[in-house]
């Protein structure tokens, strides 16, 4: 299990790459890559205890920083009640994963150049009832499963644990999840909470992301 301390707002991995939060995301990524020497870790999910604590931005700034990396990548936005990824990419939502549910089989995804070279959006598309069945649904792992084909990763953005199940439903579909945990706002209950349910679901945690965090400790440590 890897821990990053993030921190700043936004794409801070396209806007400010020297940043000390750039910096930690590039962190990430090694130990993510790492990790990803036992065991495949392709497609991995971005989730979180409760709303608001950076689940879309982190998952946006990996995604970046992992094409930073030359490698290919796809961001979904699997979060089909608040979706978030286009509007920080400023990208339609028009379509996404939940048009490819009503397009017939073997329909390629309407994937979305973004402004990084060798990262691709697929938005949430229009939002659906009841997402966390769509989400547990068998098309849905096809779709997933089609992206291992087209990307070297795959990050996928999903609503708060504690909330709704949908985030539960991806995990043991996935290769790996990264909690989000946002300084001065996430509870030490809820995160343990969020944690076992995860765990529970067959989640492999592969990554503790700690955002918003007070940076300067960190360089005045190695300062
Ligand atoms: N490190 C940070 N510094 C400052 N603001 C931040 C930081 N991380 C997130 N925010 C702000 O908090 C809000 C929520 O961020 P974000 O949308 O990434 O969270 P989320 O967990 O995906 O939310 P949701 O539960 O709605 O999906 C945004 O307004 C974002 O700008
Ligand atoms: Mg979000």
């Amino acid at each position: 299990m890897t821990s990053a301390p993030m921190s700043q707002s936004s794409l801070v991995a396209l806007s400010d790459p020297q940043s000390a939060a750039a910096e930690a995301f590039r962190t990430l990524r090694t130990n993510i890559q790492f990790a990803g020497l036992d065991r495949t870790l392709q497609l991995l999910t971005v989730t979180s205890a409760g709303i608001d604590e950076g689940k879309s931005q982190v998952a946006a700034n990996l995604a970046i920083t992992m094409a930073q990396a030359e490698q290919r990548v796809v961001l979904v936005d699997c979060d089909l009640r608040r979706p978030a990824l286009h509007t920080l990419f400023g990208l339609s939502n028009d379509t996404g994963i939940t048009t490819m549910l009503l397009a017939s089989e073997g329909t390629p995804a309407p994937l979305q150049q973004t402004s990084v070279p060798g990262l691709q959006l697929l938005a949430s598309g229009p939002l659906p009832p009841r997402p966390a069945d769509i989400l547990g649904s068998r098309r849905i792992g096809e779709i997933l499963h089609a992206l291992r084909d087209v990307a070297d990763v795959i990050i996928i953005d999903t609503p708060p644990v504690l909330a709704v199940t949908d985030a539960v439903v991806l995990a043991p579909r996935v290769d790996g999840v990264i909690l989000v945990l946002r300084a001065g706002h996430t509870r030490r209950e809820p995160a343990k909470q969020a944690r076992s349910v995860l765990e529970k679901s067959k989640a492999n945690i592969v990554g503790i992301v700690l955002n918003d965090a007070e940076l300067n400790a960190t360089t005045d440590y190695y300062g």
